[in-house]
């Protein structure tokens, strides 16, 4: 049985292969319609989300199964002290597979030690969401028609962002790739990924400016501020509109460069980008549904 708590839990070949699963769910929705006919996903939700609980049930109903879960601590015995552990013995008698989030780093993971079902991290606190990754390299790939020789620009709080934690070390693993992290001082990636970067010879700088940025990108990866990672208001208020990207800085960027954000977003993108044919975070949301479709395929080991 296997569980997925970080991007690098598939090789780069069974990355492919999902990858290659997802785009063929993509063009021929009907010949996977029953395919989890019988299944269930117990959707685990801690923290709220929007995206990720209703993609794993609408990929899950897709495929032809069932779901159920809970979507916040408070409507769950979590609210009474029940563990993550004993949390998922139950989940492990009413469905087939789960995914969890949890506002704790680890929390997935602990639970996938106690479950008789394969667990999908669905994102922890300020660590990793590799369903997201997973959603983020479908897009780059058909959109881009590659994964490697990118120059990736990744903006706004990447100390908390757990999705630039996650695809940063996804993406490290292709040749040519180059990362620039624009970031506040206050919000810079952790030193643990860029020691990783090191190691691996690969080429990243850190600006504070997205003007600075902007020009060189094939991608842009923008993120939100995220309040609730916040210790005090003060400090979150003085960095939530630190970076606004608007008509005026697409302007500084080439025509290829595509914009992706794993969302919400709040203020960090101008609305007035939204028609741009280079923004393309809502049709990343889209792919976001057949990755999972492809990935519930992969966990439970079914023909196709
Ligand atoms: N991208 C993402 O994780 O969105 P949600 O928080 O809405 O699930």
């Amino acid at each position: 049985m296997r569980h997925l708590m970080s991007p690098l839990d598939l090789s780069v070949e069974e990355l492919e292969k999902l990858l290659n699963l997802a785009n063929d769910i993509e063009h021929n929705p009907d010949k996977y319609a029953h395919v989890c006919d019988g299944k269930r996903i117990a959707t685990l939700f801690y923290e709220p989300s929007t995206r990720t609980r209703l993609s794993f049930e609408a990929a899950m109903m897709n495929l032809g199964g069932k779901v159920l879960g809970f979507s916040s601590a408070a409507s769950s015995s979590a609210a009474k002290g029940e563990s993550v552990a004993d949390t998922i013995r139950m989940a492990s008698c009413y469905a087939d597979i789960a995914a969890m989030r949890h506002p704790k780093e680890g929390a997935p993971l602990v639970a996938s030690m106690a479950s008789r079902i394969p667990v999908i991290n669905a994102g922890d606190g300020g660590h990793q969401h590799p369903t997201q990754t997973l959603t983020d390299l479908l897009t780059i790939r058909s959109l881009k028609g590659r994964l490697d020789h990118l120059v990736i620009g990744l903006c706004g709080d990447l100390k908390f962002g757990r999705t630039v934690h996650s695809l940063i070390e996804a993406l490290s693993r292709y040749e040519g790739v180059e990362f620039i992290l624009i970031s506040p001082e206050e919000l810079r990636v952790p030193d643990y990924i860029l020691e990783e970067l090191r190691a691996k010879g690969i080429k990243y700088k850190e600006v504070v400016r997205l003007e600075e940025a902007l020009p060189d990108l094939d991608l842009l990866y923008m993120t939100r501020v995220q309040k609730e990672r916040f210790f005090n208001e003060e400090d979150y208020v003085r960095m939530k509109d630190f970076y606004i990207l608007d008509k005026a800085k697409m302007e500084l960027a080439g025509p290829e460069m595509l914009v992706l954000h794993p969302l919400p977003r709040v203020n960090e993108i101008s609305v007035e980008v939204d028609n741009d044919p280079r923004a393309v975070y809502f049709q990343q949301v889209q792919y976001g549904v057949y990755v999972r479709m492809a990935l519930i395929v992969t966990l439970l080991e079914l023909e196709v």
